[in-house]
C-alpha cells in the first residue's frame, strides 16, 4: 500500500444488503466515496444510517454485497482473504467507542498486542509499546491495569495500541462517545497529531463540535451521502512523513 497517485480509498456503487424478500434492507445504497491520503473525514448521521457498516467494509472486517472497493488502487475483491488480514493488521487501525482493551493485560501489554503479528521479539514489542505510550504521556501508567485508568486514559491507551503498528488508515467509530468533553478534546488532540503526520483518518461522531478537527465532513442518511463538505483544500492536506522525506532528499 505505498502506491502513489491513487486515492487511498475508492468506493463505487457500494451496496450492503441484509436479508432477502420481505426482510430485505439496505445499510448502504449505491455509495460512492473517494478518499485522498491525508484526509481527516468525520462522518455524521442518524442512528442506523450505515456509518459503522461503512467503516467495517473500509476496514476489511465486512464485505459489501455489490459495488467496488479499491484500496490504494487495488481492487479489494481480488485480494485473497489471507492478504486482506495482513493488510488489515499492518495498514489499518481501529478505535472503538468502548476502548476494547483486554482487561487482564496491563497497559503496556495491551499496546504491544498488535505487534504480535509483526515478527518482532517480545522485548522489542514491549520497548516499542513503551515509547508509543511515552508519546501519549502514559509512560508512568505502563503497568497499570485498564480498570485503574479513567475513560479518557483508557481511550488514549487504545489509540496508542492502534498506532503502535504504524497504520496508514485510522478508522474510529465514535471514539469520544463515552467521554466527557474535556477528555474528548484531549483524545481529539492526539488524533489531530496523528493526522498531521500524514495519516488518513475516518471518524464517526455524533458530536458536531468535533467537526472543527476534520478536513471534510460527510452527513449520511439512509445508507447514502446526504452532504459532503471539504473544509481544507486537497493541496493543503498533510503529507505522509515518508513522502515529505523523499521530496527533501530529491532536492
Ligand atoms: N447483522 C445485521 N443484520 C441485519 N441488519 C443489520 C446488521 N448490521 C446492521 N444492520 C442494519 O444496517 C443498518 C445500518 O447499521 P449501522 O450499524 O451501520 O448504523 P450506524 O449508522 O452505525 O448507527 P449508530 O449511530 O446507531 O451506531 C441498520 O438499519 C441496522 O439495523
Ligand atoms: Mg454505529
Amino acid at each position: 500500500m505505498t502506491g502513489k497517485g491513487h486515492p487511498i480509498i475508492e468506493l463505487k456503487g457500494l451496496t450492503k444488503r441484509y436479508g432477502y424478500g420481505d426482510t430485505e434492507s439496505f445499510a448502504l445504497k449505491d455509495f460512492d466515496l473517494t478518499v485522498k491520503r491525508g484526509e481527516f473525514i468525520m462522518i455524521m448521521g442518524p442512528s442506523g444510517c450505515g456509518k459503522t457498516t461503512l467503516l467495517n467494509i473500509i476496514g476489511l472486517l465486512d464485505q459489501a454485497t455489490s459495488g467496488s472497493y479499491s484500496l490504494n488502487g487495488e481492487s479489494v475483491e481480488s485480494i485473497s482473504k489471507r492478504r486482506q488480514a495482513r493488510l488489515r493488521a499492518r495498514k489499518i487501525g481501529f478505535i472503538f467507542q468502548n476502548f476494547n482493551l483486554i482487561s487482564d493485560l496491563s497497559v503496556i501489554e495491551n499496546v504491544a498486542l498488535p505487534l504480535v503479528y509483526s515478527g518482532y521479539s517480545k522485548t522489542h514489542r514491549l520497548t516499542q509499546a513503551s515509547s508509543t505510550l511515552g508519546r501519549f504521556h502514559l509512560k508512568e501508567r505502563e503497568y497499570y491495569m485498564p480498570w485503574q485508568l479513567s475513560g479518557g486514559q483508557q481511550q488514549r491507551v487504545a489509540i496508542a495500541r492502534t498506532i503502535v503498528s504504524d497504520p496508514e488508515i485510522i478508522l474510529a467509530d465514535e471514539p469520544t462517545g463515552n467521554l466527557d468533553s474535556r477528555s474528548s478534546h484531549i483524545v481529539m488532540e492526539e488524533l489531530k497529531n496523528i493526522h498531521l503526520e500524514g495519516n488518513t483518518i475516518i471518524m464517526v461522531t455524533h458530536n458536531p463540535a468535533l467537526t472543527t478537527y476534520a478536513t471534510r465532513v460527510i452527513n449520511m442518511l439512509d445508507g447514502h451521502i446526504d452532504t459532503d463538505i471539504k473544509t481544507v483544500a486537497d493541496r493543503d492536506l498533510p503529507q505522509p512523513i515518508s513522502v515529505r522525506f523523499n521530496k527533501k532528499e530529491a532536492k
